[in-house]
C-alpha cells in the first residue's frame, strides 16, 4: 500500500502531517507516503521534510499537469491518493487513472454546505446562518464535480451558542485530523491493501 497527498497552494499541511504521522506510527499500513506541492516554499513541505516524506513539486498551473500527475502517481505506485486543502477540480485523466482511490476531506457534514467556493471559513459561517445544531467533516470519494463523490467516513460535533466560523473551525480541524485517518484505514480495509510495513 502506497499514499499520496495532494496539497493546496496555501498548504498549511494540517491533515497532512496527520496522515504522516498515522503513517509513522503503523496506524495506517502505508509503505511511506508521497506529498505532492504546488511550490516548495509552503508549510505543508517543511512538515513533509521533518518526516522524511519524499516530496514532489507540481503545480495545476502548469500546462501539463494531469500528464505529470498520472505519471508520477504511476512511477511511484501510488494506489491512494489523499487531497488535503487542494482546492481545484482533478481533470478527468486523474480521475480515471485512480478509480475509487482519490479522496478528499470537506470541513462540513456533507452533502450539505459544499459545492464551488465553499472552503474555509466560508463552509463554517453558512453552517451558522443555517443555524444548525451541529457540524462536522466528511471524507469522501474525488469525482468531477466539487464535494460530491461518495461518502466514505464522517465525524460529528455540536456547534455551540455563541460559535463564530473561527471557533467553529478550530473545533472541526482536529476531528478533520481523526477522521481522515479513520477514513483511510476504512479504505485500506475495504480494497484489501495491506500494508508490508511502516517504513517511514
Ligand atoms: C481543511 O479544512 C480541509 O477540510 C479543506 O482544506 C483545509 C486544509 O487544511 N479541504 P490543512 O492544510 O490540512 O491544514
Amino acid at each position: 500500500m502506497r499514499l499520496a497527498v495532494l496539497v493546496g497552494g496555501k498548504g498549511r499541511g494540517s491533515n497532512m502531517k496527520a496522515i504522516l504521522h498515522a503513517c509513522k506510527t503503523g496506524r495506517i499500513p502505508s509503505e511511506g507516503a508521497l506529498v505532492i506541492a504546488p511550490k516548495d516554499d509552503i508549510p505543508a513541505v517543511g512538515i513533509a521534510r521533518e518526516y522524511g516524506a519524499e516530496i514532489a513539486i507540481l503545480s495545476p498551473k502548469e500546462q501539463h499537469f494531469a500528464a505529470d500527475l498520472v505519471a508520477i502517481l504511476a512511477a511511484e505506485r501510488i494506489d491512494l491518493l489523499c487531497l488535503a486543502g487542494f482546492l481545484k477540480l482533478l481533470p478527468v485523466e486523474v480521475l480515471q487513472a485512480m478509480p475509487d482511490s482519490i479522496l478528499n476531506i470537506h470541513p462540513a457534514l456533507l452533502p450539505k454546505f459544499g459545492g464551488k467556493g465553499m472552503y474555509g471559513v466560508r463552509v463554517h459561517e453558512a453552517v451558522l446562518r443555517a443555524e444548525q445544531l451541529e457540524s462536522g467533516c466528511t471524507v469522501h470519494y474525488v469525482n468531477e464535480q466539487f464535494d460530491e463523490g461518495a461518502i466514505l467516513w464522517q465525524m460529528l460535533c455540536p456547534v455551540e451558542p455563541g460559535d463564530t466560523p473561527e471557533t467553529l473551525a478550530a473545533r472541526i480541524l482536529p476531528l478533520e485530523h481523526e477522521c481522515y485517518v479513520e477514513a483511510i484505514r476504512k479504505w485500506i480495509a475495504d480494497h484489501g491493501k495491506a500494508g508490508r510495513k511502516a517504513s517511514m
